[in-house]
């Protein structure tokens, strides 16, 4: 079966690309690069020894899309394809939702129109309220998003299942990742982000790489075990993982179903700086600062549904995730720019 990724040249689309490689699937990407280098395909391509379809353009050319689906015989679409920096989002409202949402609008039209309705969304955890018992489950309080980004994501998702509402031939898969870390293991494909990172595993493996000099802890004042704020942090091949199980899953089944895909573990930032210097015997200097706005004290995921129904459960230990995001850094101190 071919699967159309589209966003497959970022960062989570590119070990997809590669995990759907190598378990038999054709892969045919649409990425129009806006926050992403081709290196990456050409990467798995050396990885897996296959090729891969790459069509560098926007998911909202509804011709291209339209020439995309009668050129290949698509079994599914993962669809990864958005903006995602959340401070961003604040500032450019209007560019996140018409990206975000045009994209998935103008996809689905395509894909109604062409009779391919099975599909995957990249969801998050920022669609649950600030107010949940923790650990999240998939039927915990979703809404009241704090900025545009988290928004487009909890639209999205309404969109998708008022289309399987209202047509039973759709078979949609709701994925709602948590904090996504890590590399694949050869450290040939990884994060790669543009200007000053905004999560914290990027900003850590460029303090320990020398190009910046400290991080900065946003807030040691919450009501975690040491002050600072709790996540689910997941390697980034379990999460891939995760999406060949969801293909698998929507090729035989109809409707919409949401999955959080996390550990169920959470970990502090200074947990987070104390595993990276031990994994890797690297230095990470930090400073305190103000908290950050719109953070939360914790989020981690209730995984069990995903393990349950998707046969699929987080493998990677924190050590592998602190190891791939080094060697991925170390390997390649300037991202896939040089
Ligand atoms: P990424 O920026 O590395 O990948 C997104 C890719 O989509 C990029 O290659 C970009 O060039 C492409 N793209 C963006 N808009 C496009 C458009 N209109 N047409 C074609 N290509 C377009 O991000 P990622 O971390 O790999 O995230 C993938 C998806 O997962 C995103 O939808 C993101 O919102 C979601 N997500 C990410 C995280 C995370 O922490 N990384 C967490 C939850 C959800
Ligand atoms: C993790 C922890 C920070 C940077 C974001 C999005 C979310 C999802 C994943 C897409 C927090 C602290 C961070 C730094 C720090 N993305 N931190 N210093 O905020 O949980 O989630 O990315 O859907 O929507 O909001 O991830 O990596 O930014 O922060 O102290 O320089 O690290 O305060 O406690 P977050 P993060």
């Amino acid at each position: 079966m071919n699967v159309l990724v589209t966003g497959g040249a970022g960062y989570i689309g590119s070990h997809t690309c590669l995990e759907l490689l190598e378990c038999g699937y054709g892969v045919i990407v649409i990425d129009n690069l806006c926050n992403s280098n081709p290196k990456s395909l050409q990467r798995v391509e050396q990885l897996t020894g296959k090729p891969i379809t790459f069509y560098e353009g926007d998911v909202r050319d509804e011709a291209l899309l339209r020439k995309i689906f009668t050129s290949h015989d698509i079994g599914c679409v993962i669809h990864f394809a958005g903006l995602k920096a959340v401070g961003e989002s604040v500032a450019k409202p209007w560019e996140y939702y018409d990206n975000n949402l045009n994209s998935t609008l103008t996809l689905t039209k395509v894909m109604r129109d062409v009779g391919m309705k099975n599909i995957i969304f990249s969801s998050s955890a920022t669609v649950y309220t600030a107010d949940n018992e923790m650990p999240l489950r998939e039927t915990s309080r979703t809404g009241n998003c704090t900025n545009p980004y988290g928004w487009t994501k909890y639209m999205t998702e309404q969109i998708l299942s008022g289309l399987a509402h209202s047509d039973p031939e759709w078979s949609i898969v709701l994925l709602r990742y948590f904090n996504p870390i890590g590399a694949h293991a050869s450290g040939l494909i990884g994060e790669d982000p543009r200007g000053t990172p905004n999560n914290l595993m990027p900003y850590i493996t460029q303090v320990a790489v020398g190009r910046r000099d400290h991080l900065s802890v946003f807030g040691n004042d919450y009501d975690t075990h040491d002050g600072t704020g709790v996540r689910d942090y997941i390697h980034v091949v379990d999460l891939a993982k995760g999406h060949v199980a969801a293909v698998e899953y929507a090729a035989k089944t109809k409707g919409c179903e949401v999955f959080n895909l996390g550990t169920g573990v959470g970990y502090s930032v200074l947990d987070m700086v104390k595993s990276f210097e031990e994994a890797n015997g690297v230095a990470v200097p930090y400073e305190i600062t103000a908290r950050r706005p719109g953070d939360i004290a914790t989020c981690y995921a209730d995984p069990a549904k995903s393990a349950e129904i998707l046969g699929w459960k987080a493998e990677k230990a924190m050590v592998d995730m602190c190891r791939d995001s080094w060697k991925w850094q170390s390997q390649n101190p300037n991202g896939f720019g040089e």
